[in-house]
């Protein structure tokens, strides 16, 4: 039999091999094999990044080919080899018959690739030595693929990929060189090449509240962020907790609580309509932050850098032409003499300015520690893990999460190591560096429930759902949607009814170690909600979409969003090196600028954000399946339709955008990367 093997090499750096490759064919026929074929041309350097070459061999007739096996001699210097498809066409008697292998792997000794069509373990095309061989992979991974112990992020935190460091991780799951050349460019722009070394051994405050534009130089894109021009005004500060990188705090205010006693006389003036405060509470247009979660958690205490937060709480009011703005604010929990409720009805305009700056404050640690960190990056490590360790590379969901996981475990083996450890980037600009950033994370997963991360139940439960100006809710909502359907979908063309999913014993063990160990109950006993086995294809679409949401949209709104909020430290101030101000009329411009970062500090903070907010050049963003898996017809015309939806959504949100001051950008799908990655 002839067989026409031709091979295509990736386009990542380094996906070129000088090292010798053979390749064997399996069978469906009586479980065949193939002898190895050496894939090699006379005077040919074959295998370079991006080519495609071809090879022409004999062998026995093994029927449809099912599998191939490639090995990699390890010849050479840098020899791992990336594949993106193998497509094997033998001739027979009614014409050439083809068989596509997708893989966008590497191939570092032996990898087993099976033909593009996706199968459940049961399914009736599968065959035995298809059967075999996804044990044989799911039980080799298990032992490469292990539940982190480092005691250091045991307890009360998610599951997490055990790995000394980013090298060490599989090569697979490792950052592309492309990514590692762009963050250790990403580390040699610092302070210097941002321009602003000038700074660098200065601990000292700055003048005046419009310095810190001096830490936005030239170099760094899209310039002096809106938040520059605009933070001091209320409408501005209102919609940071809307449009800005924290969307997740903010709630419908049912009835002013009972430790934050505001008087209707207080704020009064601030309503329109003729509105007072029990009247519009009642008509829902008062809304909450309440950062209540900070009470009790440390802070930087060195002698010489002492840091502050306050557990603060926000009252907000939504006028008539849905602008949020600031009515009241308590820094703290437990009102009192030293914990007056300022107002801009009552109070002087540096008072005023003060409290906002510490609300900030607070919303920024939540958001760095919580909504970002924790919320998005470690909670769904777990999902990419037992991924690995449970799901064969020829099920459908396993190549669906592929693409939507890519890169989170050598994010997060790095920031284990580099940015969370003492010396990293919290104890740099946070104000709960030095141990309660991870406390912090502690607290919140020791509560934290699955069901969270269902887009629209949250922001009904958080009655924001009708919001009109909330731009990130309703950019989010139409991707949720999409994804959704898009999910859906794919799982459809597998999955025909719920027995179909009670069989499938890879996605069952996906699911019961994602229970047992990814997300294991808190030392207070909560149930995550994770499921501890599947009945439906529904519940297996709704864990899919708020997975492939979180990694995607969610962690693009609240990740790359971070320039334009933090790149004017004022806006939302990473730290205090003040305590909070507890009697009225005692601040100035002075007592502000002591709180506020100093001149290092605020650098730092900049040179970290930019550094989060920079895109890899080998990313790929939401609906791009370049690296497609799937060799299914149906599961690419589904691809197709998700695209269009997105064109769609694209088209609206760029619509909504026409003429606004800043306008949301961080959920056009072409902004939005597949995975979490930085
Ligand atoms: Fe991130």
């Amino acid at each position: 039999m002839k067989y026409k093997i031709t091979v295509e090499t990736g386009t990542l750096r380094g996906a070129g091999t000088d090292a010798s490759i053979s390749i064997k064919l399996t069978g469906k026929n009586g479980e065949k094999e193939t002898s190895e074929f050496s894939l090699d041309k006379f005077f040919h350097n074959d295998f370079e990044r991006g080519d495609t070459d071809t090879y022409n061999v004999s062998g026995d007739d093994v029927g449809d080919i099912v599998m191939i096996t490639l090995k990699n001699s390890g010849f050479g210097f840098k020899s791992d080899w990336y594949i993106a498809k193998v497509i094997v066409e033998k001739e027979t008697e009614f014409g050439n018959k083809r068989f596509e292998f997708p893989c966008y792997r590497w191939v570092v000794r032996d990898l087993v690739v099976f033909e593009g069509k996706a199968l459940l373990p049961n399914s009736k095309d599968s065959c035995k030595a298809i059967a075999e061989q996804r044990k044989k992979e799911v039980n080799e991974n298990r032992e490469v693929f292990k539940w982190g112990t480092d005691p250091r992020y045991i307890k009360d935190l998610p599951g997490f990929m055990e790995a000394k460091d980013p090298q060490s991780l599989p090569k697979d799951v490792q950052f592309t060189d492309e990514a590692t050349l762009s963050l250790f460019r990403v580390g040699l722009i610092d302070f210097q090449n941002l321009g602003l070394s000038h700074i660098y051994d200065i601990w000292d405050s700055w003048d005046s509240l419009e310095d810190f534009r001096q830490v936005i130089t030239p170099v760094i894109p899209g310039g002096l962020p809106h938040a520059a021009e605009y933070w001091r005004d209320d409408v501005w500060f209102g919609s940071q907790f809307l449009n800005g990188s924290n969307p997740e705090v903010i709630r419908k205010c049912q009835k002013v609580p009972d430790n934050f006693p505001l008087k209707n006389e207080m704020v009064d003036k601030l309503l329109d309509r003729g509105y007072n405060l029990d009247k519009a509470t009642k008509d829902g247009l008062i809304y909450l932050v309440d950062y209540k979660i900070l009470e009790g958690v440390a802070t930087m205490g060195k002698p010489d850098d002492k840091r502050y937060i306050t557990p603060a709480m926000g009252l907000l009011y939504l006028r008539n032409n849905d602008d949020m703005v600031p009515i009241a604010i308590q820094l703290g929990q437990q009102p009192g003499p030293d914990t007056p409720i300022w107002t801009p009805q009552q109070d002087t305009e540096w008072d005023w300015i003060m409290a906002k700056l510490w609300l900030r404050c607070a919303d920024t640690q939540y958001h760095q520690m919580i909504t970002h960190l924790l919320r998005c990056h470690l909670m769904m490590e777990p999902t990419a893990v037992a991924s690995w360790r449970n799901l064969s590379s020829v099920h459908p969901v396993w190549k669906l999460l592929y693409s939507h996981t890519k890169g989170i475990m050598a994010i997060n083996t790095l920031g284990r190591n580099a940015l969370i450890p003492e010396g990293g980037a919290a104890d740099q600009v946070l104000s709960i560096g030095g141990g309660g950033h991870v406390a912090l994370m502690q607290k919140y997963y020791r509560s934290v429930t699955f069901d969270s991360y269902d887009l629209d139940k949250d922001l009904t439960e958080r009655g924001v759902k009708d919001l009109r100006k909330f731009h990130y809710k309703n950019d989010a909502l139409l991707l949720w949607d999409a994804i959704k359907k898009f999910v859906a979908e794919i799982i459809d063309i597998y999955y025909k009814n719920d027995r179909d999913v009670q069989k499938d014993n890879e996605i069952q063990d996906w699911i019961r170690d994602l229970h047992d160990n990814g997300y294991k109950f808190g030392s207070n006993g909560v149930d995550k909600k994770v499921p501890q086995s599947l009945k439906k294809p529904e519940e297996l679409i709704h864990f899919l979409t708020m997975v492939i949401f979180t990694c995607s949209c969610q962690h693009a709104a609240v990740n790359f969003s971070q320039l334009a909020t933090y790149g004017f430290h004022p806006n939302s101030p990473t730290l205090m090196r003040q305590p909070p101000p507890t009697k009225r009329g005692e601040v100035d411009l002075s007592f502000i600028m002591s709180t506020l970062a100093n001149k290092h500090q605020a650098g730092e903070m900049v040179t970290i954000v930019h550094g989060l907010t920079t895109i890899y050049p080998s990313e790929k963003f939401l609906g791009d399946y370049a690296d497609n898996l799937f060799g299914d017809a149906l599961a690419h015309a589904a691809m197709a339709r998700f695209r269009a939806a997105l064109d769609d959504i694209t088209e609206k949100i760029n619509k909504r955008n026409e003429g606004m001051v800043a306008p949301y950008t961080w959920l056009l799908p072409s902004n939005v990367p597949n995975s979490i990655a930085i």
